[in-house]
């Protein structure tokens, strides 16, 4: 079904490289959603990618309660190509003038291969930004933020699987690095879980070291026997043939889009592994950036709405077992139901 209220594709004039801005959804109010800097085999691999990313984010801002609906920017590299740093300050130029021309429709945030800093390029073009750096304005790295919920996430998933929400000697795999992967890692190592830590750069094996975590391969990692498996890298892990491969009792993460497709659930939830739908678990960075940069609140206002997160998965699980549906059943159809009533009422 075609349910995007709007998608701009153009040759950026200052980059020549493919800008994509997909607008899902501004039925609860403007559409947020990161700007995503990336090597696609080809551009519509890109479109494909904003259509479901922005998609999602529809689903993360209605379940995490913000007044907000849901986009994506993507900047198609062509892949092996890395971009000097005159071209990428061309390309996120261009995909400000994108953003400027919508009106304040949709704004954007960090998303893989972006940071505060390109958020202080993009906003050359528009102020529809979120997280430039504090020195800029704004409210910086969202990663904090998204890794604090995750944790919060992890809690409600322990307690909801296996009866208390403490990590303490749990078992997890964490499956990239990053600056969500890694920051959720040394949170988990902090609390008292055992960690199964993976990445495709060998160089983040020290931060194994330094936890005193099992270093893996991601394809290790994704396969070891422990409670929870956390993807934090990109998305797509969760396949037919990955799923009947799993180990783990549950998998909660942070990396978007983890499902192959909608159906990938339902083998999840047949194999008796608890799935965490994605745009719950990583609806901290959205939060985090809203809740300081438009709604000026207090840290421990926003340490509450990450703590929230928790709630929202219980009541998620809650609904699943009760309708006899799984969680990604149950998240879409919560999703639907504020969108509904919301998008009426305003
Ligand atoms: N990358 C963030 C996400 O996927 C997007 C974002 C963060 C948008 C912060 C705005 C502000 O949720």
């Amino acid at each position: 079904m075609f349910s995007h209220e709007r998608i701009i594709i153009r040759r950026g004039p200052e980059s020549e490289l493919p800008i994509i801005v997909a607008v899902h959804s501004t039925a609860l109010g403007t559409a947020l959603g990161g700007c995503r800097l990336k090597a696609y085999p080809q551009w519509q691999d890109g479109l494909a990618d904003a259509l479901r990313l922005s998609a999602a984010m529809t689903d993360k801002c209605a379940l995490a309660g913000l007044p907000n609906g849901g986009g994506k920017t993507v900047i198609a590299l062509p892949t092996g190509a890395t971009p000097d740093p005159g071209l990428r300050v061309a390309a996120l130029h261009d995909a400000g003038s994108v953003i400027e021309e919508l009106g304040g429709h949709y704004a954007t945030g960090p998303d893989v291969g972006t940071g505060p800093d390109d958020m202080v390029t993009i906003g050359h073009r528009t102020n529809h930004v979120f997280c430039r750096p504090a020195g800029a304005g704004g409210s910086g790295d969202s990663s904090p933020g998204t890794a604090a919920g995750t944790v919060a996430a992890l809690r409600a998933v322990c307690r909801a699987r296996f009866g208390s929400a403490d990590p303490a000697g749990r078992s997890f795999a964490v499956v990239g690095l990053g600056r969500v992967g890694g920051r959720v890692a040394r949170l988990l190592a902090e609390s008292g879980a055992k960690l199964v830590v993976a990445d495709v750069d060998p160089a983040k094996r020290s931060l194994a070291d330094e936890l005193g975590a099992t270093w893996a391969t991601p394809e290790e990692a994704q396969t070891a026997a422990v409670d929870v498996l956390v993807p934090a890298a990109l998305g797509g892990l969760l396949t037919p043939t990955s799923v009947a491969a799993l180990r783990c009792a549950a998998v909660a993460g942070p990396a978007n889009n983890q499902l192959d497709t909608p159906a990938t659930a339902d083998l999840l939830h047949d194999r008796g592994i608890l799935w965490a739908p994605d745009y719950v678990v990583s609806a901290g960075g959205v939060i985090s950036a809203t809740a300081v940069e438009l709604h000026h609140e207090s840290p421990q206002q926003v340490t509450a709405r990450l703590d929230a997160i928790a709630d929202t998965l219980t009541e998620v699980f809650a609904s699943a077992q009760r309708d006899g549906i799984t969680p990604s059943a149950a998240a879409t159809a919560e999703a639907r139901r504020r969108l509904v009533s919301r998008g009426q009422a305003g």
